[in-house]
C-alpha cells in the first residue's frame, strides 16, 4: 500500500499554512496533539478559511513532521463542516473502545478491557517535536500493542506474518503504519532509524516515496544509492534544500545514523543484517490511556498510540479507533 492516501482538501491545511504564513513554526492541525506540544512552547492561533473555519494551533516544532503528516497519511478527515468549539470537537472524537482486526478475526476492546491487560509504562518519555525543546517528557501507561494483537490473533508473532503492516486508524481517519517486524521481529538499523527520525512521514514507511495531491512530493529512497555528503548537506540546510522542512541538526540526526539509513535503502546486504534493538526503556508500543498518572481525557484522545522507539512525534496518534493487520501483498 502506498503512503499517499491523503488527498482531501482539509488534509492540505497544515501544509498550506506553512507555505502561506510567515511563521518559523510548523503546524499541527491535530489539536489534541498540539495541546501536548503546548507546554513551554510558543503558540499561535490561526484562523483557516480556505478549507473550513478551524482554529489551529501553530507550535514551534523542530520539523514539519506533524504538518506534513496530514498530507502523508491523514486521509479524508471526518470533521464537521462547521467548526464547533475545538474542545468539544476533540471530545467527540474520543474513542472509548478499539477494534482489532487480524487474520480474519475482529474484536473490540472497551477501555475497561484494555485496562485489564498488564500495565506497561513508558516513563519520562519524550519525543522531538518542538523547536524549543522536547515534547513532555511524560509518563504514559497503557496496554502493550503486542499483547492486545496477540489476544485477537494468537498466531500474530508467527514469522508467516512477515511483511505485514499494522494500520492504526483514528476516529478522525488519521492513519499511522507500523511494520510487523517492529513489534515481532528485528528491524535493520537503517530502517528503524528512518522511522524513529520521522522520515517515514513524507517518504513513506518503506522509503517508497509519497506524492500527496497539492504537496511537494517526497521522492522514494528505497533502491537508490545516494551520496552521504550531499544528502547530509541537504538535511542540515533544510528549507529549500529539503522540501521546505526544518533542518535536521547533528543532535537529531547524526552522520552515522544517516549513513545507516542510506546504506539500508541502497540495498546493502550488510546494512540489512545490522539489526536494531531499541533501548529497553523505549521498547514498548502502547495503547495508552493514562498520562502523568491521570486518565487520558477525551481531548487527549483517551486511547492513544505511543510508539516508544520513535524520537520524532511522527507516529503518536490520538483517538485510536481501529488497528488492522494488513498482510503483505503477494
Ligand atoms: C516533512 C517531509 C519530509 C521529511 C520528514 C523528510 N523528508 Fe526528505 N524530502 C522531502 C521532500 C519534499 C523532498 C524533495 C525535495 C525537493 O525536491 O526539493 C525530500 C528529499 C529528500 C532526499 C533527496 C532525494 C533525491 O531524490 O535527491 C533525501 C535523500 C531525503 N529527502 C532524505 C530524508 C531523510 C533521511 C529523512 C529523515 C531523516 C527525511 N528525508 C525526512 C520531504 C521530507
Amino acid at each position: 500500500m502506498g503512503g499517499a492516501e491523503g488527498t482531501g482538501g482539509a488534509d492540505n491545511l497544515g501544509y498550506d499554512m506553512i507555505n502561506n504564513l510567515d511563521v518559523d513554526v510548523a503546524l499541527n492541525h491535530r489539536r489534541g496533539h498540539a495541546r501536548d506540544l503546548a507546554k513551554g512552547v510558543r503558540m499561535k492561533r490561526i484562523e483557516e478559511s480556505s478549507h473550513r473555519t478551524l482554529i489551529c494551533v501553530a507550535v514551534a516544532l523542530a520539523l514539519v513532521l506533524p504538518a506534513q503528516r496530514v498530507g502523508a497519511q491523514g486521509a479524508g478527515m471526518a470533521m464537521p463542516a462547521s467548526a464547533p468549539a475545538a474542545a468539544s470537537a476533540d471530545e467527540a472524537k474520543a474513542t472509548r473502545d478499539v477494534t482489532i482486526k487480524s487474520g480474519g478475526q475482529s474484536r473490540t476492546f472497551t477501555l475497561a478491557e484494555l485496562q485489564g491487560f498488564p500495565k506497561v509504562s513508558l516513563a519520562r518519555y519524550s519525543v522531538i517535536g518542538a523547536k524549543m525543546g522536547l515534547i513532555g517528557p511524560y509518563t504514559w501507561v497503557g496496554a502493550s500493542l503486542i499483547e492486545v494483537l496477540t489476544r485477537v490473533d494468537p498466531t500474530i508473532a508467527n514469522p508467516s506474518h512477515k511483511g505485514s503492516e499494522i494500520l492504526v486508524t483514528s476516529s478522525d481517519n488519521w492513519k499511522v503504519r507500523l511494520l510487523w517486524e517492529e513489534l515481532f521481529a528485528a528491524v535493520p538499523r537503517g530502517a528503524a532509524l528512518y522511522n524513529i527520525k520521522g522520515c517515514n512521514e513524507c517518504h513513506g514507511i518503506r522509503g517508497e516515496g509519497t506524492a500527496p495531491a497539492g504537496k511537494k512530493a517526497a521522492p522514494a529512497l528505497a533502491g537508490r544509492t545516494l551520496a552521504l555528503d550531499a544528502v547530509l548537506t541537504q538535511m542540515r540546510a533544510g528549507g529549500d534544500a529539503h522540501g521546505g522542512i526544518n533542518p535536521y541538526p547533528e543532535s537529531q540526526l547524526a552522520r552515522g545514523e544517516l549513513q545507516a539509513i542510506l546504506d539500508y535503502y541502497s540495498g546493502s546486504k550488510a546494512a540489512a543484517a545490522d539489526t536494531f534493538v531499541p533501548p529497553s526503556e523505549r521498547r514498548s508500543v502502547l495503547l495508552a490511556y493514562e498520562k502523568e498518572g491521570q486518565p487520558a481525557t477525551g481531548k487527549d484522545g483517551l486511547i492513544q498510540l505511543i510508539v516508544g522507539p520513535d524520537e520524532a512525534a511522527s507516529r503518536y496518534s490520538h483517538w485510536v479507533k481501529t488497528i488492522e493487520v494488513v498482510p503483505a501483498a503477494r
